[in-house]
């Protein structure tokens, strides 16, 4: 069956390019010749019924907006089937007739419920964790790595004035993607993640190394699912003597804020079309995301005698969200 009136909703924790991803789902459901409502506050919204329509006009000027207009929340009790067929009640009352949910991992398993009591839904991955199945990369990592980046530059100069160690703490519940990522890019002499146990005397043993070689700051990033939280990290390195004095910085949700990046915007363009598009084609049960973003190589020779032409599938994109 094809879709006529979708409703699109965000969930969980909100991430840098969910309006992003909100204003594509419904520009390219009004192109298709779809209705389009927006469900406010998630999962909860819905089963209280809070669905408005929502034309082209009523998602200009959101596309640079950090957090959700839609407004999101956490919810357990939609875990429960009772819950979940009072969410098909309100949106079979409203005659929608397919959904697109822009969230997180708890999110994708809302979907998968509505999807299995025969609801056709559809998911977009957003949550700065990057730790849903299925994409390389999820809307809001790009801007969070940005903050904490941003974040660690700012600790590295007073670090270095002061020849400090700091302990940096970032999101990412029991992933340590953002950890890692941030690490790499910050040039941080030790990162821990929940994935890998790292003890403190291997911390303390990079941190010494660090200052006999020289440098005139440490700086290590913990996850925040890490097994050696931050502060009890800062407490042993203070008894193990690694030359520099220790600082913790948790940098907490201001890594889930902020205007979205320009890759964040870009793939929240591409999901939301995605999505809409599958839904008109009749496809449903699935989420979208990119794969495939490994590092390979091309042979010189081709390289060399061949040329990257812009993809015209972006034109037809830029015109369709152009309303
Ligand atoms: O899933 C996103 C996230 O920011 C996690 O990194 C973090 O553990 C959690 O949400 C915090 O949730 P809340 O904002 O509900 O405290």
């Amino acid at each position: 069956m094809i879709p006529k009136t979708l409703a699109v909703l965000t969930a969980g924790g909100d991430a840098p390019g969910m309006n992003a991803a909100v204003r594509s789902v419904v520009r390219s459901a009004l192109a298709l010749g779809m209705r389009v409502f927006g469900v406010k506050r998630a999962y909860e919204g819905l089963v209280r019924g809070l669905l408005s329509e929502l034309g082209a006009r009523d998602v200009g000027g959101i596309l640079q907006r950090g957090g959700t207009v839609l407004q999101t929340a956490r919810f357990p009790d939609f875990a429960k089937p009772d819950i979940q067929r009072e969410a098909l009640r309100q949106l079979n009352a409203q005659g929608v007739d397919a959904l697109v949910a822009i969230g997180g991992d708890g999110t994708m398993r809302g979907a998968a419920a509505l999807e299995g009591l025969g609801f056709p839904v559809v998911g977009i991955p957003a949550s700065i964790d990057n730790d849903v199945y299925g994409t390389d990369i999820s809307i809001g990592v790009d801007t969070a790595l940005n903050t904490i980046i941003e974040a660690i530059d700012k600790l590295r100069d007073t670090a270095s004035s002061h020849q400090r160690a700091f302990i940096v703490e970032t999101m990412g519940r029991d992933c340590g993607h953002l950890a890692l990522m941030s690490g790499i890019i910050s040039g941080a002499e030790m990162t821990l993640i929940p994935e890998q146990e790292t003890s403190a005397e291997e911390v303390a043993a990079a941190v010494r190394g660090a200052y006999e070689r020289g440098k005139t700051h440490a700086i290590v990033v913990v996850a925040e699912g890490a097994k050696l939280h931050a502060n009890a990290l800062k407490e042993k390195l203070d008894k193990m003597n690694t030359g520099f004095d220790s600082r913790v910085t948790i940098l907490g949700h201001v890594q889930r804020g902020g205007s979205p990046s320009a890759w964040d915007r870009l793939i929240a363009a591409r999901f939301g079309v995605a999505a809409v598009e599958r839904l008109a084609k009749g496809e449903h049960g699935v989420m979208v995301g990119l794969q495939a973003t490994s590092v390979l190589g091309t042979r010189l020779e081709e390289v060399s005698i061949r040329k990257r032409a812009a993809d015209l599938e972006y034109y037809r994109m830029a015109r369709m969200l152009a309303k």
